[in-house]
């Protein structure tokens, strides 16, 4: 079955990003299609049962429309028997800097929808509240290192006890994948409209130390399935 499933879920998913027109739309699909980790969160169950969610760089909001769609599929029955229930958001609040990609939620999920909220701002500089989870996929590199150290201890202090902090980083201690993530990082943002970004990338014990060194229960995870890339991902609990 879940060969046969995740089709009907990227379809799903992808639909709302039809508004925003060619571009929009074949990004998501490429996105939720070929990026291992959308799949693996749903399939593992990283998520809560049910909670508020934080993506901070959300981009044009990929995450939040899959974890929409997956829920209604899953109340529909139509979800894999060896994937983890699918989370139910409370609400889903987007932090996204570039007004571009604002504007491309903005048309995918239509205004005053009852969940979703996208804001146009500074993750360093916006109030975090008080969600259950936050994610911050593939964005935490574009801030400097001792913004990156600001914003990860102010998560921490957000989070309740259990809440989950959920990230993606490139591991600057792999060689080649390194280097190569790199250049595709450049590649995309240039094609999405946006200026070349400066990075700061560290290595994966680097980033462990960081945030074990926080409080966090940290488990990492190689997640560039199929792709040549250092990608990483960083579930990190705060203890119960
Ligand atoms: C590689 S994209 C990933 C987008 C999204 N997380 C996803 O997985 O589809 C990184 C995003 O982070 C955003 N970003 C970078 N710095 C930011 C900041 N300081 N505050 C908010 N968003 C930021 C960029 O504009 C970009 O949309």
């Amino acid at each position: 079955m879940t060969t046969a499933f995740f089709p009907a879920l990227l379809e799903q998913a992808t639909q709302p990003f039809q508004a925003g027109g060619q571009f929009t739309y074949r990004y998501a699909r490429g996105k939720l299609a070929y990026d291992c980790i959308f799949r693996e969160m749903l399939q593992r169950g990283v998520f809560p049962a049910q909670g508020h969610f934080l993506d901070l760089g959300c981009g044009q909001g990929s995450l939040f429309a899959l974890l929409l769609a997956a829920r209604q599929l899953f109340e529909q029955g139509h979800w894999p028997a060896d994937w983890a229930t699918a989370p139910r958001p409370l609400s889903l609040r987007g932090i996204e800097l570039m007004p571009r990609d604002v504007q491309r939620a903005a048309l995918a999920f239509g205004p005053g929808h009852p969940l979703v909220r996208i804001e146009q701002g500074d993750m360093t500089q916006v109030d975090l509240g008080c969600p259950d989870v936050i994610t911050i996929l593939d964005a935490l590199h574009y801030l400097g290192y001792t913004q990156q150290e600001i914003l990860l201890q102010r998560i921490r202090a957000a989070l309740p006890v259990g809440g989950l902090f959920l990230t993606r980083i490139g591991d600057a201690s792999a060689g080649m994948p390194f280097l190569f993530s790199n250049w595709v990082d450049h590649v995309v943002t240039y094609a999405r409209g946006h200026r070349m970004p400066r990075l700061h990338c560290r290595k994966l014990a680097e980033w462990r130390d960081l945030l074990i060194g926080l409080g966090f229960e940290v488990d990492s995870e190689v997640m560039s399935e199929g792709m040549p890339f250092a990608n990483v991902m960083l579930v990190c609990r705060v203890p119960r």
